[in-house]
């Protein structure tokens, strides 16, 4: 972070406060605001941080004006052409691309580490069938602290380089055993003869009655779906890892913390709210009706799908995807899926709807996510558990570097007290 020597002054009562203005790579320069409080005895207020820088990062880079998405530098479009998830995971662990050999003993590692401690299967008998796949690997995540007492420390960087793969490794095999308890059928166990999406999809569509084989086509649309969710810059959940992190929780215990705030519909939840949504929607003339709903400021209705805080113009990540969709559900021979016409004239529609254009509003990642997904077998209840499998890379990346910054302190805010004065305690019969 460069140091400009540039400052904003503030003036306040007759005061003036100077605040240094610190310079990124690229993107806005920020104020540094960390003595305002001891100066001027004043706080900033920005619920939701909509202005709010609350870290330094080195990870992940977005300009919401462009739609453009940098992994350390490198644009998602480029690594979605021609990358993998597990190099997209070494790049943003490690902030370089590896060469062979590094790729080869990274790729071993995380294969090694995918079967779970075999105990931990029992967990998931103790959930209802019914429980949607979000709660239970909140649950068992949570869980991991305590079986893998080995790497806990996080004052250890070798225990934290465990953990991150741990996690990274462990969490398809979590999201398929979650999977495989809702539809009650067996588990399946990892296979270290297959790369990790075709793995993936291995441990949820193959049964033991009959052999299974992953169509590499489908093996690469579901890697490049997890490439495009691997991180975000400081988006809700990994906020909430940060959060978690600064207190010196362990490391599974903060990952757990982010999937549970990623299954809020305004966040990692929207891929299943969205596909569901389309499905009420069923038919393009039925467009128009819910378009009135979402401008309707008394009406909750939001198109799931749409919008998003950064970006104000379109969603990188939701171009791949809709390329993606088409060559998924041609594969699949799926002509016509009239989820995806729907999808598509209501983007159409919409793009070209002044409320919409107004307010910025375009299609995000979460937007064809369900559609691909659907077609490939998946219900939507594994949407969002697909989403965070896809994202413990980026949580994890975020975590470390924080970890590792020994300026690092515990976030805590404060707020903007609206709440009564001081009073003297009322005996009830004076009430
Ligand atoms: C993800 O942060 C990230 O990076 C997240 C993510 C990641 O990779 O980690 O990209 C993943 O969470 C994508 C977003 C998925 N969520 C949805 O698709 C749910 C629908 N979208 C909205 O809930 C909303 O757009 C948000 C939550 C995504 C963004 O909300 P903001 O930035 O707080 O914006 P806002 O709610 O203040 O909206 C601005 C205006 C409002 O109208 P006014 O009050 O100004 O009159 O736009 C309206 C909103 O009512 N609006 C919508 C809308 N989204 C915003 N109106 C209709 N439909 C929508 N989808």
């Amino acid at each position: 972070m460069a140091d400009t020597k540039r400052t904003a002054t503030l003036t306040l009562d007759g005061n003036t406060y100077d605040l240094p203005v610190l310079s990124p790579t690229v993107g806005p320069d920020v104020l540094d605001i960390r003595k305002l409080y001891a100066q001027a005895d004043v706080f900033t207020y920005d619920p939701g941080f909509t202005s709010t820088a609350a870290c330094d990062s080195a990870i992940t880079y977005i300009d919401g004006d462009k739609g453009e998405l940098l992994y350390r530098g490198y644009p998602i479009e480029q690594l979605a052409d021609k990358s993998h998830y597990l190099e997209v995971c070494y790049l943003l662990l490690n902030g370089e691309l590896p060469n062979k050999e590094q790729m080869a003993d990274f790729e071993g590692r995380i294969t090694r580490h995918t079967m779970l401690h075999e105990q931990i299967h029992n967990f998931f008998r103790g959930f209802r069938r019914d429980s949607h796949p979000m709660a239970t690997m909140v649950g068992v995540v949570g869980a991991m602290s305590a079986f893998y007492h080995d790497s806990l420390d996080i004052n250890d960087p070798w225990q934290r380089e465990v953990a991150a793969m741990r996690m990274i490794a462990k969490l398809p095999t979590i999201a398929a055993m979650a999977y495989k308890y809702s539809i009650g059928q067996p588990f399946v166990y990892p296979r270290n003869d297959l790369d990790y999406a075709s793995n993936f999809l291995h441990m949820c569509f193959s049964v033991p009655a009959e052999t299974y084989t992953v169509q590499p086509a489908l093996a690469k649309a579901m890697d490049r779906i997890m490439m495009l969710h691997a991180d975000h810059e400081q988006n809700a959940s990994t906020s909430t890892v940060r959060l978690a992190g600064s207190s010196g929780a362990n490391p599974f215990a903060c990952i757990a913390a982010g999937i549970a705030c990623l299954w809020g519909p305004a966040h990692g939840g929207a891929n299943q709210a969205c596909l569901e949504m389309l499905r009420e929607i069923g038919t393009v003339d039925r467009i128009p009706e819910f378009i009135a709903r979402a401008k309707d400021k008394n009406d909750p209705f939001k198109l799931m799908g749409f919008g998003h805080r950064v970006y104000k113009n379109f969603d990188p990540r939701a171009k791949v995807m809709k390329e993606s969709a088409d060559e998924v559900l041609d594969l699949l021979g799926v002509h016509n899926n009239p989820l995806l016409q729907v999808a598509k004239e209501l983007e159409q529609i919409a793009l070209h709807d002044e409320y919409f254009i107004a307010k910025k509003l375009y299609p995000n990642v979460d937007f064809y996510s369900g559609i691909i997904l659907e077609a490939m077998g998946f219900p939507t209840s594994m949407f969002t558990p697909i989403f965070a499998l896809s994202r413990t890379v980026g949580w994890i990346s975020q975590w470390k570097e924080m970890i590792s910054d020994p300026a690092g302190k515990i976030g805590r805010p404060r707020q903007l007290y609206t709440g009564s004065e001081g009073r003297d305690y009322l005996d009830v019969e004076n009430r």
